[in-house]
């Protein structure tokens, strides 16, 4: 059973996601804790408490940071464009939930869960860094009590999306990236390099919706909208990026990767760059010595990854 904390923006493949490591039975969800991104933080963490109570997930959530790691940087528009206004594809959300969140910020969330489950806990981030960096700021020692970190994020040898260089999750906070990035934990870093090809189709989803009742249905209505976004990039379909990295942590065969130390470019035109110096490439000293050596997703088993993320779904 991989014990998972899921720090997340939803978000339309965060709510994918979500529904995936709820009802994959080799996951235990200890909890889900929000940051900004998709939409803002009281946006995003009202969705994921509507997401909890229709889809009956016991786990608390708690929330997370509404500005990055460093809070002098300006702030940018959320993604309408991509996600609706209400993160979850405009589809009716009611303004309030009646669940409380978790009394703790979500850093400290991770930090208690981490420390009461010495060595167990796969932390799975798919939205920007920020908790994670904070996590690590106030409590240092939680480095070597993670099992490991999964995280949605970052572009290697494929352009970014929101730059020609950067993905949007690690361009929203580079410095928290970078500081996850570096840390000494393992990271593996789920990018557009296998993201990116990994899409499902409008018609499979509905093919799903048709068998899995309500909760996928809902799931079904609130992707619509970013499935016409996806029209410029993939056939009637869209990319399931959150998903890539959940699916990581039960079928990490279903991926090529290699290893080595990640820096992330903070400033200037490149801001949010993830780059990694592979392991065994001499180069004369430099930025990225003495790190520890990370794992970077490069290949993908694509129609087995929708697959797994379709069979775990309709495991009602
Ligand atoms: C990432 O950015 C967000 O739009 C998605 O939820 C995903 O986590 C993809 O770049
Ligand atoms: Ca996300």
């Amino acid at each position: 059973m991989h014990k998972v904390i899921y720090d997340t923006d939803p978000g339309v493949d965060d709510a994918m996601a979500l529904l995936f490591l709820h009802r994959h039975p080799d996951i235990d969800l200890l909890g889900v804790t929000t940051v900004f991104g998709n939409a803002s933080v009281e946006t995003t963490t009202r969705n994921a408490l509507f997401l909890k109570r229709e889809w009956g997930i016991p786990c608390p959530v708690a929330k997370g940071a509404s500005v990055t790691f460093d809070p002098s940087r300006q702030e940018r528009a959320w993604p309408t464009w991509v996600h609706g206004v209400n993160g979850l594809g405009d589809i009716d959300v009611p303004e309030t939930v009646d669940i409380s969140p978790d009394p703790r910020p979500a850093y400290q969330f991770i930090i208690d869960t981490v420390r009461a489950n010495p060595g167990e806990v796969t932390l799975v981030a798919v939205g920007r860094m920020t908790n994670l960096a904070l996590a690590l700021k106030h409590d240092p020692d939680i480095a070597r009590l993670v099992k490991d970190v999964v995280i949605m994020g970052g572009s290697f040898y494929v352009p970014g999306n929101v730059s020609p260089v950067a993905e949007a999750n690690i361009h929203g906070d580079p410095e928290a990236a970078d500081v996850v990035m570096t840390a000494a934990w393992k990271v593996v870093v789920v990018g557009l390099d296998v993201t990116a090809v990994t899409t499902m189709s409008r018609s499979y989803l509905g093919e799903m919706a048709k068998s899995g009742g309500k909760s996928v249905q809902l799931l079904n209505d609130l992707s619509q909208s970013y499935i016409d976004f996806y029209k410029h990039a993939v056939e009637d379909g869209m990319m399931v990026h959150d998903s890539c990295a959940c699916v990581y942590v039960v079928a990490p065969e279903l991926f090529e990767t290699i290893t080595g130390s990640v820096r992330v470019v903070c400033g200037g035109i490149a801001d949010g760059q993830t780059i990694v110096k592979p392991d065994g490439k001499r180069f004369p000293p430099g930025d990225w010595d003495n790190l520890p050596s990370q794992i970077v997703c490069t290949g993908i088993q694509s129609e087995k990854v929708i697959d797994l993320i379709r069979d775990a779904i309709l495991t009602a």
